[in-house]
């Protein structure tokens, strides 16, 4: 019988560290970024987010739409999660009334299940590889002609940095200037492979959840920094061209400066916010000592680190300079969750750190992720339930 079918459709989905930061709102409730950014989206092999969504009209209309995120019922009636699924509904309806064929799927109950491949207690803001799966997912089962900078749009409406999880490689959210937001989306700056040999140590330094969150913390900083202003309309806009011209020329050293200086702009704004907001910690500043010690004792920049909305610090790297950034973090660090065996194989301790350094990273850091730039989001076969879905 026709109405008993249940149509699905997967997909995966990628976390992105941006590189150079969004921070602060033009429009909240479109969800409008006061500047550009750009991001390395990381391989899904190590972060990711599957997610499947299917309707059916035997789903009772009682039940609505829901959502079911790594095992617990989650509400699915905040503004940004209903934007996402107006916007993909009414896309939908749009197809349907053009081809009146086309079973009428805008009209059924949708069921969203997703999981994480990642601890949720690896303490990663995972709302990028959320949203992104979560408009992906349903954009397939809709079999919607969209293409991924267009899908950004939406899915920047759940929250901003997951409109660059639609890409792989090197990602940029143009700000835009138009009032409706039709032109604040995300492009793919390069492929992975245009520099596959990126890649990201992180350290989790707390899995405890966020003081401030992202998003009430950029409103603050909107509302009562000074140096915000001087941040969205000279740093940015500089950062986003030399990043830019970087990744182009994959020169490292220019990368790695854009991205340090970039991290150190974004927290000084919150910083400069009135009462202040404090993400960083001992053991980040730690591992900023770490990455200067380490520069320093190569006599080139070889890894560059960045902190988003809490402590957690992502190092990038080359592959070619493994030894030297996670030899050391290693030899500092020693065993504890996530160290990978064929990274760590034949590498020597080339260094030491200063002693208060290394004890504060040995004792903060609670485990790790080595990863590197990798694709965007994948269609799969791989079908989640509301009854197999199961938490990790
Ligand atoms: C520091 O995307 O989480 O990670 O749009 O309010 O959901 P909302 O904010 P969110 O902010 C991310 C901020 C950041 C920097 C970045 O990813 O660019």
């Amino acid at each position: 019988m026709a109405s008993d079918t249940v149509y699905r459709a997967s997909t995966t989905a990628p976390v992105n560290i941006a590189v150079v930061k969004y921070w602060g709102k033009r429009d909240a409730k479109l969800n409008l970024p006061t500047n550009s950014s750009l991001s390395v989206t990381l391989s899904q092999a190590d972060l990711r987010t599957l997610t499947t969504a299917s309707c059916s009209a035997r789903y009772p209309a009682s039940e609505g739409d829901s959502l079911l995120l790594n095992g617990e019922p989650s509400d699915v009636s905040g503004a940004r999660t209903q934007a996402c699924f107006r916007e993909l509904r009414s896309r939908r309806a749009a197809l349907e009334a053009a081809d009146p064929s086309l079973p009428k799927l805008s009209t059924m109950p949708l069921r969203i299940v997703s999981e994480n491949n990642f601890p949720t207690a690896a303490g990663l803001a995972s709302s990028a590889a959320g949203f992104a799966a979560f408009v992906r997912a349903i954009a397939n089962l809709y079999e919607l002609p969209a293409s991924p900078s267009e899908l950004s749009l939406i899915a920047r409406q759940g929250s901003g940095s997951a409109c660059r999880s639609l890409f792989g490689g090197y990602v940029a959210w143009r700000m835009g200037d138009k009032a409706d937001g039709s032109d604040s989306m995300a492009d793919q700056v390069a492929e992975a492979s245009h520099w596959p040999e990126m890649r990201a140590l992180i350290l989790v330094v707390s899995a405890a959840k966020k003081g401030v969150s992202s998003t009430s913390g950029m409103q603050q900083t909107v509302a009562t920094s000074g140096l915000f202003q001087e941040r969205i309309t000279k740093v940015v806009p500089k950062n986003m061209e030399l990043m830019e011209k970087a990744i182009a020329e994959k020169d490292f050293p220019a990368f790695a400066e854009v991205t340090m200086r970039d991290s150190n702009s974004f927290h000084a704004t919150c910083a400069d916010t009135y009462p202040p907001i404090f993400y960083m910690n001992d053991v980040s500043k730690a591992a900023i000592r770490a990455v200067e010690t380490i520069n320093a004792n190569v006599g080139r920049t070889v890894a560059a680190y960045t902190f988003d909305a809490g402590p957690n610090a992502v190092i990038y790297y080359l592959e070619k300079d493994t030894e030297a950034v996670v030899g050391t973090f290693y030899h500092v660090i020693g065993d504890t969750d996530g160290w990978k065996k064929d990274v760590l194989k034949g590498l020597k301790p080339t260094m030491s750190l200063d002693e208060g350094v290394a004890g504060i990273l040995k004792n903060g850091v609670s485990r790790v992720i080595l990863t590197g730039v990798g694709e965007g989001p994948i269609k799969t076969d791989e079908f989640l339930t509301m009854q197999t879905g199961s938490s990790r």
